[in-house]
């Protein structure tokens, strides 16, 4: 399974971005002054960074161009129109509002349409999106399919929603108590993992027999139409551009951070058919993030956006972008790291859990891999465990996530294959010596969010 490596390079390089590697014992050092949190790392001490496929892509000659065509007019600029033809093209709703990035698209929309005590479905909420919900007094449900959580089962849609289970929360709730469904494509939380056509379809076909408005958090949805592509029966011949405007063809609308599949650096989307969601939605953007027809960016910024979309389109492109993923997974593979499979499109997940058997939880294996990958190779990957997800019982008790991964997220268009024959070679080399790992603890920081603040220290080992 997973698409094959790339076939070819469909871009050369114009524009050099200086970095460095530093000497092991000044990695050893700066990960010490970061208090062993990855996120307090200056990214000059970054040889490759794979924290995020956020905002990080290297733009194109053509957007570039674009941005010199910014109108910066406040009411009704030039750059607004032409960001307006590329997503109606693109999506197709009737109505569209541009915000400063996804979260803000999302906390615009939850906060027209949830009401204190709703319940919000999705296959799987990203965590600003699950953040948004909560903070509308919304309770968000996972309802993604049962493999997504076995690393190792091989499935070509691993991101679908559970139909069964969404009928059934419907029948529970009542549909009226659902403001929206959501889906998200591809499904960042459970590893980059597509969605299929024939399981949109089903969720709009429910969504629509209960009368409850159907949105697509459309992030990575270039990837998950090249998945659709590669895997899905019927779609070989079909371009990307033709599966992405069947896929949002079944839903209502959407919310999208234009920092992942819009190729840019900033931007979000949020587009919709219902004329009264528009006017409410409409309101609160100019209260929260601007007027309409610029909502958070530069006249510039829209230009950028209206060009990378399309580009994200491109076949050439994305079996590029999907062979990058393909290539870090699979020399992982080889050198005996178990990761989550199939690989999914913006990023590799290492599985910790397998690769370090005993480490303790409570201890935080996926943030000891983390660090010490920076250490080995000066690669920054981000953990997705216990750091980010243990949450407290009733009785204080800590609740211990079923994975604890290491997200390797690749830039769009930014490493060569030597930048990731790195990360693979550091990998290897901490495998080798796995046993002599630290654990960490907090010293300091606490919540849902403290991931982004905590401090560490590593626990002496006897
Ligand atoms: N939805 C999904 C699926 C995302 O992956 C993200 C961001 C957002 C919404 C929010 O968009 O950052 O523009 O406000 N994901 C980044 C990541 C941060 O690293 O996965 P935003």
């Amino acid at each position: 399974m997973g698409s094959k490596e790339a076939p070819y390079k469909p871009y050369r390089i114009k524009v050099v971005e200086p970095i460095t590697l530093l000497a092991r014992t000044q990695r050893e050092q700066r990960i010490k002054e970061a208090y062993y949190n990855v996120f307090n790392l200056h990214a000059k001490d970054i040889y490759v960074d794979l924290l995020t496929d956020s905002g990080t892509g290297a733009m194109s000659q053509e957007q570039w161009a674009a941005m010199m065509r910014g109108d910066e007019s406040y009411a009704g600029s030039r750059s607004f129109s032409r960001f307006e033809a590329a997503v109606s093209d693109i999506f197709g709703f009737e109505y569209l509002l541009p915000t400063h990035q996804g979260r803000a698209a999302e906390n615009v929309l939850f906060s027209a349409m949830i009401k204190p005590g709703d319940i919000v479905p999705n296959n799987m909420h990203f965590d600003t999106t699950r953040a948004n919900v909560l903070a509308n007094g919304g309770k968000p449900v996972d309802l993604v399919i049962e493999e997504a959580f076995e690393p190792r089962k091989v499935l070509p849609f691993k991101g679908n929603m559970d139909t069964d289970r969404l009928l059934s929360l419907i029948e529970d709730v009542g549909p009226e108590r659902i403001p929206l469904i959501m889906m998200t494509i591809t499904n960042n939380s459970c590893g980059g993992q597509p969605v299929s056509l024939s399981n949109l379809r089903a969720v709009s076909k429910i969504a629509r027999a209960h009368n409850i408005p159907f949105f697509i958090d459309a992030c990575r949805f270039a990837e998950n139409a090249f998945f659709i592509h590669e895997r899905e029966e019927g779609y070989h011949e079909v371009a990307p551009i033709e599966i992405a405007r069947e896929i949002f063809s079944l839903a209502d609308g959407i919310t999208m951070s234009a920092k992942k599949d819009g190729l840019v650096n900033i931007g979000g989307i949020l587009a919709m058919n219902d004329a009264a969601i528009f006017a409410a939605t409409r309101e609160r953007l100019i209260l929260m993030e601007g007027f309409p027809t610029y909502g958070g960016l530069a006249g510039r910024d829209l230009e950028a956006i209206a060009v990378g979309l399309y580009e994200a389109l491109d076949l050439d492109y994305l079996r590029d972008r999907i062979g990058q993923a393909c290539y870090l997974g699979e020399g992982l593979k080889k050198e005996g790291i178990p990761i989550v499979e199939p690989i999914g499109g913006h990023a590799v997940y290492i599985d910790a859990l397998t690769l370090l058997p005993g480490f303790p939880q409570k201890e935080f294996p996926a943030l000891s891999f983390a660090v010490e990958l920076y250490v080995e190779a000066g690669v920054r990957a981000v953990e997705v465990g216990s750091v980010m997800f243990a949450q407290k019982d009733a009785k204080g008790n800590e609740i211990y996530p079923k994975l604890e991964l290491v997200r390797l997220a690749i830039p769009r268009r930014m490493y060569t294959r030597e930048h990731l024959n790195t990360v693979i070679g550091g990998a290897a080399a901490i495998a080798k010596r796995k046993g002599t790992l630290p654990g960490y603890r907090i010293v300091e920081g606490e919540g849902p969010l403290r991931h982004f603040i905590a401090r560490f220290e590593p626990i002496p080992r006897n």
